[in-house]
């Protein structure tokens, strides 16, 4: 028989991990997210399918209301916060997540994210669930189900992504599966993400068949659509009216759809600053990018709607183009300038929706007014941000925005004779379309 103890004992598994045990699980689950985000939001200019782009964005939020809420929880759990900046034992593995931003191919890169890294997020996050306490940690129990139940839905749109786009390339078949087992295979060399001990791993070095990532000169472009650099014969004449009544509607869709480059703008400067900028960045960066692909979409939505054929709907490039080879900061007042240029008319075109009784335009650019108005606000304060890190006057916010008007109006100064007449007749057969 054994002595009775002097003290009060049960076997509950609750205390299973104590305060600064789950501290550092929710620090690398963190570190996870955050590097799998810069690593997604860095291709969006690479994947030409609209869905991807716009399904990728909503992913990169999720990602990051995610992080956010764990490191927020890391601060409650009272981890010295100094620690919460570093990476510490977790180091090979946050490398790896990052990793994947070297992918050989658009479908090497969508196969390794679904068929590895996320899945093994989604195990550890189930795992965690199962075996810390919900008493005592109650709150994380709370976005960590969201955050498990939005990995699986996530898992089930990059295998579909993967297997879309290697059955569009199947050359890369062979090479995208080796990227993948190789993405695997060090993961669990690393230790793979799990809820045990960090295993201090060395770092694994550079995955075999990787090519560094280089932001792309020229965005991918869905061939469904009619492609162009010029999508609108406003952009290049300007005595061609923006219109009014169903010109104005389409006008209006049409600029909606074509924010597909502020999708890619988002992802390129929410990468390139990653590194640079404090953590509510990224956070800020995020939003800004899923709030462009939800404009994109309703643009899209509304063509639909209307039964137009996206072989006939322009979607073009110039703006994204307009800032390739740049200091990515103009991507960023890219963003900036384009937002206040425009916000000025969006209450007024709502009101004229209204007036028509088109109420699904009217409702969208209401809310795009809404987003537009937040996103004025992250444009100028993260200038300043970036323009105060490297060391350069805050003030100077405004010249960036001025130099990016004259970018584009250059840019829009190589557009040809033919390009000038190709989109009058692509305008004016949409239109045609749309009055059937
Ligand atoms: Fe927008
Ligand atoms: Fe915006």
């Amino acid at each position: 028989m054994s002595e009775p103890s002097a003290f009060l004992l049960s076997p509950q598994p609750r205390a299973r991990w104590m305060r600064l045990d789950t501290a550092q699980l929710l620090k690398r689950f963190f570190f996870c997210e955050r590097s799998l985000l810069v690593s997604e939001s860095a291709w969006i200019p690479a994947i030409a399918p609209l869905d991807i782009k716009i399904g990728m964005a909503r992913f990169i939020w999720q990602s990051a209301e995610t992080a956010h809420a764990l490191r927020n929880r890391v601060f409650e759990l009272r981890f010295p916060s100094r620690l919460l900046e570093e990476q510490g034992a977790d180091h090979a593995l946050i490398e790896l997540f990052g990793a994947v931003k070297d992918s050989p191919s658009v479908p090497a890169f969508l196969l390794s994210i679904g068929k590895v890294l996320l899945p093994a997020l989604r195990d550890s996050y189930r795992e965690y669930l199962e075996a810390s306490d919900s008493i005592a940690d109650g709150p994380t129990h709370r976005f960590l189900s969201l955050a498990l139940s939005e990995k699986e839905e996530q898992i089930g749109a990059f295998e579909r992504w993967a297997e879309s786009s290697l059955s569009s390339n199947p050359e890369l078949r062979e090479s995208s599966v080796a990227w993948t087992k190789a993405v695997a295979d060090q993961l669990s060399q690393v230790g793979g993400v799990g809820v045990g001990p960090s295993p201090s791993a060395p770092d694994a070095g550079p995955l075999p068949g990787s090519r560094p990532y280089v932001v792309p000169d020229r965005p991918a472009r869905d061939p469904r659509f009619w492609p162009c650099r010029f999508y609108w014969p406003d952009v290049v004449d300007p005595a061609y009216p923006y219109g009014e009544g169903m010109q104005l509607q389409l006008r209006s869709a049409i600029s909606h759809v074509n924010e597909v480059w502020a999708i890619e703008a988002g992802g390129v400067m929410l990468s390139a600053f990653a590194d640079v900028l404090p953590w509510e960045w990224i956070h800020n960066a995020a939003r800004w990018t899923y709030d462009e692909s939800r404009h994109c979409r309703m643009g899209y939505e509304r063509l639909m709607a209307w039964g137009l054929d996206p072989a006939e709907i322009p979607l073009g490039t110039y703006i994204y183009e307009s800032a390739s080879g740049q200091d990515p900061i103009y991507r960023l007042g890219m963003l900036y300038f384009f937002e206040t240029k425009n916000i000025k008319h969006k209450p007024a075109r709502a009101q004229l929706f209204h007036a028509y009784g088109d109420a699904v335009s009217e409702h969208d650019m209401d809310f795009d007014w809404a987003d537009e108005t937040m996103h004025a606000g992250y444009g100028k304060h993260w200038l300043k941000e970036l323009l105060a890190v490297r060391g350069e006057d805050r003030a100077a916010y405004d010249q960036v925005r001025e130099r990016c008007e004259k970018l584009v109006r250059d840019y829009v100064g190589t557009a040809t004779a033919q390009e000038v007449a190709d989109i009058k007749k692509a305008a004016a057969l949409l239109i045609t379309a749309a009055r059937k």
